[in-house]
């Protein structure tokens, strides 16, 4: 293998000269460090960066490798379609047999269609709720990150009007996009109550982990399950985070409440690019060509991801995954929050199945996006510098806005976890300093 570069910081000086911002993607700059965290290879639940040195990685490729680095099943998969050609293109058995595994395991999977990311499904499942509904309007929740689609691109400014969260969007565009607090039954039900019969779909993150993990309030999922129905709304869980993270079955499973349609990616593929929109059958007849709703693409469903998919669905599958992997979940999330609360440091700990928030600054439950957001930045940046140094890569710091999400794999064994707990022990330590 090729020697690479050792110093991080010449090779971000560097990337700076051909790469737009030195980067492929925006959030590859934890903004503790100010340039990205180069890794050199995966392994299980580690890491290592450009030296070779090793961290106990919990980020697992944005939740994308719940398997763990290098899966050898994965691996393998691979391999096979390698010796296919890497074609692509094209369309194979293993769509049809992948297919089928997630009509079996998904709820709302009567139907399903492959893409490449989630931003692509999270944009056709609209687009086809638009087209089943004959409406343009949707509903979304504050903080949901659902892609980087225009239409998701909006959020409420500090009058509460909805304005464009980046550059380049139209602000025209936002007139139909209507934003919810999440977990307020309240205003859900004003929305729908005024707007309902102009809405085509509602779309959430079913536990909200792209602000840290802000589970659903106990009864709100089934609200809008229940609204959606009456005013004639699709409702889309966006699973491409929660999928397969607490339940085979996704929130969906975990909660009793079926949607319309769902997205799936990340987990679907361990760390292969593919992604899936699935749900009732007579909403995705509508997808061309069997309807007139556009979607197609030279790399949806790359044979060498659905060979991945196929892999890490059988292995999840496998019986005593779900009840070790949350025994494990329920372990280490008690088991942190006694180090912060022995060394008094304020922190709330939430977490459901294998991914987490740390809320800095905070003893109460975090139940809408603005406690997350209001939560003690500088604590939680000079914690995550802590494990950096000690051995643990925590991805999730902001310098505003929410706590992003971290989490462990299946590869983090107990053994993993207690070396995990300890570096914690002593950066939670540091904090009093
Ligand atoms: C809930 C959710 N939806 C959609 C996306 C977009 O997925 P991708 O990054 O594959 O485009 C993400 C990515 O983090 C996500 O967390």
């Amino acid at each position: 293998m090729m020697s690479g570069p050792t110093d991080a910081a010449a090779l971000f000086d560097s990337a700076h000269g051909v790469l737009a911002g030195g980067v492929s993607a925006a959030a590859r700059i934890p903004p503790y460090l100010e340039r990205p965290f180069y890794q050199t290879r995966g392994t299980g639940p580690y890491i290592e960066d450009l030296t070779g040195r090793r961290f106990i990685d919990f980020n697992m490729s944005n939740g994308a490798a719940l398997l763990g680095h290098d899966h050898p099943a994965v691996r393998e998969a691979v391999t096979v379609g390698l010796a296919l050609g890497i074609i692509a293109g094209a369309e194979t058995a293993y769509h049809e047999r992948l297919a089928r595994t997630l009509t079996e395991i998904i709820p709302a999977a009567e139907r399903v269609r492959f893409a490449t990311n989630g931003s692509d499904v999270t944009m056709i499942a609209v687009r086809l709720a638009r087209h089943a509904t004959g409406r343009t309007r949707i509903v979304k929740f504050d903080g949901h990150y659902h892609g980087l689609t225009e239409l998701f691109l909006f959020r409420r400014d500090e009058s509460g009007a909805v304005v464009p969260s980046s550059g380049g969007v139209p602000p025209a565009w936002g007139d139909d996009v209507l934003i919810c607090h999440w977990n307020d039954a309240a205003a859900f039900e004003a929305i729908m109550a005024r707007h309902g019969d102009e809405i085509a779909a509602v779309i959430c993150e079913p536990v909200h982990y792209n602000a840290g993990c802000i589970p659903p309030a106990p009864g709100f999922l089934a609200l809008l399950r229940e609204r959606t129905r009456e005013c004639g709304s699709v409702l889309i869980f966006d699973e491409v985070l929660s999928g397969f993270r607490m339940a085979l079955g996704g929130v969906q499973e975990w909660s009793g409440v079926t949607p319309d349609l769902c997205t799936l990616a990340k987990a679907l593929s361990n760390g292969m690019p593919l992604a899936a929109v699935a749900g009732r059958a007579d909403l995705m007849a509508g997808f061309s060509p069997s309807g007139p709703v556009a979607h197609s693409g030279t790399y949806s469903g790359h044979p060498l991801s659905i060979l991945a998919g196929q892999a890490t669905l059988d292995a999840l599958r496998a019986p005593g995954v779900y009840d070790a992997l949350n025994a494990l979940a329920t372990d280490f999330y008690r088991d942190l929050q006694a180090i912060f609360d022995r060394h008094g440091v304020p922190v709330v700990v939430q977490g459901l199945g294998a991914r987490f928030g740390l809320y800095f600054g905070r003893r109460a439950p975090v139940t809408t996006y603005a406690d997350a957001v209001a939560h003690n930045h500088g604590l939680h940046r000079r914690f995550v510098v802590a494990c950096l140094e000690r051995g643990l890569y925590l991805p999730a710091y902001t310098k505003q806005g929410p706590p992003g999400h971290n989490g462990f794999s299946l590869a983090h064994t107990p053994a993993v976890m207690a070396d995990a707990l300890a570096i914690m022990d002593g950066a939670a330590g540091s904090l009093r300093a």
